[in-house]
Formats: structure tokens, sequence, C-alpha cells
């Protein structure tokens, strides 16, 4: 993006446009597409299609995943799709797409929508959209492997780190969302009949497409844009015919090209709409392909929400549905939990960091998520490049970042352990109390998967607000202090890539909080574990102190790096003596992700 751009972004989008602008330096992966938006690309409102869109971002993306694989790349998936603002014919679409970690044979790309009113100068953000292409196998059928991507600037390391995680939400998407659909996420909606319904069968089409050599690449294998917009195009009937008026595309959920259509097959569009609910409805598009003979192939299914617009663009009252027997009845229920899963997912990952609300309540439902949050809140504090040195005593640093109203603090030393066995250690949080004399007590409510676990932690109690901060100084009088505590580790997913140990607050109504104890809030903490030479760890604890709590800390950090310093050399000896271990605890923990 230019430089001139970010003065111009509407507020709120600018810092984060001042911020790349600082670290601005040439991506060689980066591509950019800019499309000045003609009638020929706009529906009967003015205004640019969403498929044309969507076609114009997979085509960035593409470009951009082939100049770093060097060779022919398909679209695998493609992340949920927010749409801020819609783009009216004349007004000018700026595509930005680079890579920001390349995998095995797979890679993220990120992709930024900005439009821009050539006439009045504006810029506002239109979506931002991370796909994953994977190249193509070579005529001899062997696997192109990719060449690791290297970040340049902090933003670049960011997304480097972070889409790690992303990667490992979508390889459990599909299968967490079968699995809550079918084991009772579902709450029975009252969907009797309703005088003025309207019969979801008024909704549906079924529409074909023959794919021909313009809607694929130079393989032969349909661009995975087109089959979106074609998605897009009958999901925006169904709405239409629901609502008798022009429907307005708000999102796309996370979808799976599940296998390849190429030049020749014919695409079978079906869509209907799954159920309305008071200002939304969800539409469903499931696209088949099949050959003149054998059996249709599943190629994708989407889920859209549509909103209608008012003349002062509210979203208007919708009807409601009144869904087919059976089948209909099941998506109509699943388009409720489908929902529900969206609001949380858009609660905590959408929220920038510091705005998610502490201590959300932790649920199977928005576990995934939650989780997410919890890692890259961590990897994202961990990547920042303004930390200061504040203290160093035999080799044990402590570091503090200052960020709006945010203060952080980082405690780093080497120590003679190999990081595999480190994190082994450190991740077994139940052991904690064994060395850190803050931790009274530390026991597991519920191991959620391998790498995720519920703790409560007991803490003696400190001065007021010193939340989350077990390393305190400044023990108080008093009742102790009690945090629920979401604990997340992850094993380095490629070369170079630390472990990490993350924690956060949340809350669970099996453990409210008592009059015995004053609940505490845990922000973001955690470790990071990097293997370092002659079989050595450099550990890093993380700390970020919520605004309350930055009085009492900031004049006292003699005391606290001294408490620091002094847990920390615990720790140390904690792990020296448990260095060795037996080995089956080794090959436990010996599976990279
Ligand atoms: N989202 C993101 N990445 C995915 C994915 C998903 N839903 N499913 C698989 N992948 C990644 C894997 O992580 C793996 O990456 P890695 O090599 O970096 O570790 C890579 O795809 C290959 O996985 P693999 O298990 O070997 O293959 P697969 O049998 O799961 O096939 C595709 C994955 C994407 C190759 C296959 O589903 C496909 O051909 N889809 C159609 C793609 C296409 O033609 N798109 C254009 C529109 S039709
Ligand atoms: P599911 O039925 O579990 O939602 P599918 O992949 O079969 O998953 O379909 C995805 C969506 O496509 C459905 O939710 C529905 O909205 C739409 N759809 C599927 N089959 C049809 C059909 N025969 N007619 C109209 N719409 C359909």
């Amino acid at each position: 993006m230019s430089s001139k751009v970010s003065g111009l972004l509407e507020k709120g989008e600018e810092e984060e446009e001042e911020e790349e602008e600082e670290e601005e330096s040439i991506n060689p992966t980066e591509v950019k597409m800019s499309q000045i938006v003609m009638p020929c690309h706009s529906n009967h409102q003015q205004e640019l299609s969403v498929g044309q869109l969507l076609k114009w971002m997979d085509s960035t993306a593409c470009l951009s995943a082939e100049r770093h694989a060097g060779s022919p790349c398909v679209t695998a998936s493609m992340d949920d799709i927010h749409f801020e603002h819609t783009i009216r014919v004349g007004q000018v679409v700026n595509i930005r797409a680079k890579v920001n970690r390349a995998f095995n044979t797979s890679m993220e790309v990120g992709i930024h929508v900005i439009c821009e009113d050539l006439f009045c100068g504006r810029h506002w953000r239109v979506c931002h959209a991370y796909a994953t292409f994977v190249t193509q196998r070579t005529n001899t059928g062997k696997k192109v492997i990719l060449k690791p991507i290297v970040p340049r600037t902090q933003k670049e390391q960011v997304e480097y780190s972070v889409a790690a995680e992303r990667r490992r939400v979508r390889m459990v998407h599909d299968d967490i969302i079968k699995d809550l659909l079918s084991h009772g996420a579902i709450q029975h909606a009252d969907n009797s009949a309703v005088d003025d319904a309207v019969a979801a069968e008024r909704t549906k089409v079924e529409s074909v497409e023959l794919v021909l050599p313009p809607h694929a690449n130079h393989q032969v294998t349909t661009f995975g844009g087109q089959i979106m917009a074609w998605m897009v195009n009958v999901a925006v009937i169904a709405a239409s015919r629901l609502c008798q008026a022009h429907p307005t595309l708000r999102t796309i959920d996370m979808f799976t090209f599940r296998g390849p259509s190429q030049v020749g097959d014919r695409l079978l569009l079906k869509t209907i709409v799954n159920n309305t609910f008071k200002n939304s409805m969800e539409v469903g598009v499931r696209a088949e392909a099949y050959q003149e003979e054998g059996s249709n192939r599943h190629i994708n299914s989407a889920f859209m929400t549509f909103e209608v617009l008012d003349d002062h663009r509210k979203p208007r009252v919708l009807p409601r549905i009144r869904p087919e027997p059976l089948e209909g009845e099941r998506r109509f229920q699943e388009a409720i939990a489908r929902k529900k899963i969206r609001l949380d997912r858009k609660y905590i990952i959408s929220c920038k960091q510091g705005e998610v609300p502490l201590s959300v309540p932790w649920d199977p439902r928005n576990q995934v998520y939650l989780s997410y949050n919890n890692v890259s809140a961590l990897k994202m504090l961990a990547a920042k490049n303004s930390w200061r040195l504040s203290s160093e005593k035999n080799k044990v640093r402590l570091y503090t970042l200052e960020q709006k109203s945010m203060l952080s603090f980082r405690v780093e030393s080497e120590v003679d352990v190999p990081a595999q066995r480190a994190f082994g250690l450190l991740a077994e949080l139940s052991n904690r109390p064994s060395w850190d004399t803050h931790y009274q007590r530390c026991e597991l409510i519920h191991q959620v998967d391998d790498d995720d676990f519920l703790y409560r932690v007991v803490t003696p109690s400190v001065c007021r607000g010193a939340v989350g901060c077990p390393t305190s100084a400044s023990q108080g009088e008093g009742i102790l202090q009690d945090f629920i505590l979401l604990a997340s580790k992850r094993m380095p997913c490629s070369h170079g890539d630390p472990y990490v140990i993350a924690l956060r607050s949340v809350s669970l109504p099996t453990h409210p909080p008592t009059e015995h104890y004053n609940r505490g809030e845990v922000l973001c903490a955690g470790f990071t574990i990097h293997e370092t030479q002659n079989n050595m760890s450099l550990i890093s604890y993380y700390n970020q102190a919520s605004p309350e709590v930055i009085p009492y800390i900031s004049t006292d950090i003699a005391g606290l790096s001294s408490s620091f310093y002094h847990i920390f050399c615990s720790c140390s000896q904690y792990l020296t003596k448990n260095r060795l271990q037996c080995v089956s605890q080794a090959t436990n923990t010996d599976s990279h992700t």
C-alpha cells in the first residue's frame, strides 16, 4: 500500500496502517491488484458483486502463492470473511496479497481489500481474508515442497507466527463443527409454523454451470474464486426470494475445496435459505461437479449470512422461515448452532487484542477460538520489537513493554536443559507450586484435548489489582486469590519456532467466584522456549498487566524485578534438577505438530 493511503484511511484503521508504513519493505511474495468497478462488475444496485470481488481476491492470492512456489497452486480453503463495506461502481478496489507462511505443500496467504473513492480521496477497509493454497503435483505426481518464508518485519513475524495457530484451527474446523452439531450443541428453537412464515422451498435454487477454459488455470483446474463467485450468485437469488428485496452479503464461513474441478465439468449449485434470524439469514450452498458420465463429486459447501438494509442502511427485520420437513428442519437447527459459533468466533477472534474481555466464559463451542486467542495473544506479545531491558542480574533479564494502557513483562534466561524437556516440565502446570511460591495450589479441572487444559490456581492474596501477576513483590494480608486458567501448550510447527505455553483467564459456571477467594484474572501470560546451542533453552516468561494494575506495579519495578529474579532462579533450578527424563516421557512429547 502506498504510504499516502494511511493518512486517508478511516479512524481506527489509520493506526494499523501507520504501523505497517513504519515497517514497509518490499516483500517478494506481495502482489497487488487494482480494479475500477465498472457496471459489468456490479449488481442492479450499482454495487460490486461479491462474487466478482472473490474472483479478484482469489486471483491476487493465487499469483502471490505461485510467485513463492514457482509452480502452479490451487485454493484449498478460505477462512471466514466478514465484509465491512459495499463498493460502488466508479470506486476502485485495491487488493494486496502476500504469503504469510509456507508449511510443506501448503501456504497461508493474507489478503487485504481496500476500497478507494477517487473523487473524495477516501479509503475504507472492505475485508481481510486468509486463504490456503496448495502446490499442484508435478506431471510425474510428485509433491512440490515449498521453501520457507523468512519474515522480515515485526508485522510479518506476527503473521508468520500466528499462521501456525490458524492452520491448526483450519485443520480441525470441519470436525469441530460436525461434532458440535451432532453433540447437542443445538438448542431447539421454536420452528412451529408461524402464520406469515415463508416456506423454505420458495427460496430453493438449483443451477448448473459449464466449466470453460476461461474459468480455469493453464492446468485446466477451475479457479477457486470462480466457484466461490458462482456459489455467491445462487445464494443471492435464494436470499432475494426470501426478502423480496436486495440482500447484502455480510459473512461467508470458512470453507474448503474438497476436491478439484476441471474444464468440461458441469458444476451443480444447490442453495436454500436454512434459517432466518431477526436481522439476518443463513443461506447454504452446495457445489457438486459431474461429467457426462459418472457420479457427482462434492466440491464445496458454504454458509453465508445476508442482511437486508433499509433506506438508512440499517438491517431490516426479516420474515420467519418454515423449513422443509426432515433435512430442512435439521438445517434449520444447525443454522442456529452455527450462528452461535459465529458470534463466539467474532467475539473472541475478531476483537483486537486487549479488547477481548477478560474471563470469557469457556465452553466446548468456543474452545477452539479461545485457545487460538490464548496462543496468538502470547505470540503477538512475544513478537513486539519495542521491549526495553529494565534490569539484569546473573544473566536473568527483565524487559518491559509499554503499549497504550498495557504494561507487559518478560523475564528471560538461558537454562541448561533441552527445550523439549523444559517444555514438558513447564507445561505441567500442576508442578508449578513446587517451584513458584506464589502458586499455592494448582488443580487440573478439565483436560480439553492433548494440548489444552483448564486449571484452578490459588495464590496468596496480592495488593489489590495485582492481577495475574504471580511474581508480584507486594503480597498483602487477607484472603487468598484464585484464577481459572486456560493453558494451551504448542510444540514448534517447524524448525526455529519456539515451544509455547499460553495462559489466560476464562470463567467456568462450575467454578464461580466464592467469598473465600478473590477471583483474579490473567490477561495474557506464559512461556516461550527456544532451543539454543549445546542443547540448552532460552526460556522467556511473559505477563501482560491490565490497566488497573499498572499504578501498583510501576511504582515498584525494583521490588518486582527482584521478585521475578527469585522466581526465575527457582524455576531454573527446578528445570535443571529434573533435566533427566525417563524414555517414556520423552517419546510422549516427541512428535512435532
Ligand atoms: N485447509 C487448509 N489446508 C488444507 C486443508 C484445508 N481444509 N486440507 C488440506 N490442507 C493442506 C494440508 O495441511 C497439507 O499441507 P502441508 O503439505 O503444508 O502439510 C496439504 O493441504 C496437502 O494435504 P494432503 O493431506 O496431502 O492432501 P489432501 O488429500 O487433504 O488434499 C487438497 C488437499 C487441497 C490438495 C485437495 O483437497 C484438493 O485437491 N482440493 C481441491 C483444490 C482445488 O482444486 N481448488 C480449486 C477450486 S476446485
Ligand atoms: P448440510 O445439508 O449438512 O448443511 P450440505 O453440504 O449437504 O450440508 O449442504 C450445504 C448447504 O447447501 C445446505 O445447508 C443447504 O442450504 C444447501 N443445499 C444442500 N442440498 C440442497 C438441495 N438439494 N437443494 C437446495 N439447497 C441445498
